[in-house]
């Protein structure tokens, strides 16, 4: 398949071990900004963006992961991107999603790694996560369905394409 963006989709894989260099501003926003040209549910945007790269308020949430599940969740990144909607919403988890996918293509794009972080959610509702979740500005009702931790590869001969299953598409 020639297509670039289908190449960049096809090439993406979750990068768990990350070096200090940060990504720049200048993709942070174009990554954002295809997050935010994602599909919505009946075009109702619900879905919020927060993405944290001060260094101060990323090692706050690295060691509340620490602290909450033995380790750091975010594997060294140090971009992270929080996407939340009202938790009661019907399409909380379809709006976030999507946005979540394009960050992740996007990222590939620009030959950014990443990965899905799940374990937000439960980090920022514990008494000292709420507070962390306040001072970043995001909704104490939101939920935050996924993180896209941004950030280089420290060992680029990790990243492999996983093999997909035999069955995965069927053409009735
Ligand atoms: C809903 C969802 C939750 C995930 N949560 C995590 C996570 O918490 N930590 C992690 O390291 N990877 C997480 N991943 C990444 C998957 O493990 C990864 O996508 C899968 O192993 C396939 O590998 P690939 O992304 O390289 O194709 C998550 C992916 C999805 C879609």
């Amino acid at each position: 398949m020639a297509n670039k963006t289908i190449q960049t989709i096809l090439s993406r894989v979750s990068c768990r071990e990350y070096s200090e260099k940060k990504v720049s501003l200048g993709k942070v926003n174009q990554i954002l900004e295809a997050g935010k040209y994602a599909p919505s549910a009946m075009n109702r945007q619900i879905a919020n963006i927060t993405c944290v790269r001060t260094k101060a308020k990323v090692e706050k949430l690295r060691e509340l992961s620490k602290e909450t599940f033995n380790r750091d969740c975010m594997y060294g990144a140090n971009t992270v991107v929080l996407v939340h909607a009202p938790r009661e919403d019907k399409f909380t988890v379809q709006d976030c999603s999507c946005v979540l996918e394009n960050i992740f293509v996007a990222a590939n794009a620009l030959k950014v790694q990443s990965c899905w972080i799940n374990q937000f959610d439960e980090l920022l509702s514990t008494p000292k996560g709420m507070k962390m979740k306040a001072r970043l500005g995001i909704p104490e009702e939101n939920r935050i369905v996924g993180a896209a931790i941004l950030g280089y590869v420290k060992d680029p001969s990790k990243l492999v394409v996983k093999e997909r299953k035999a069955d995965f598409i069927s053409i009735k």
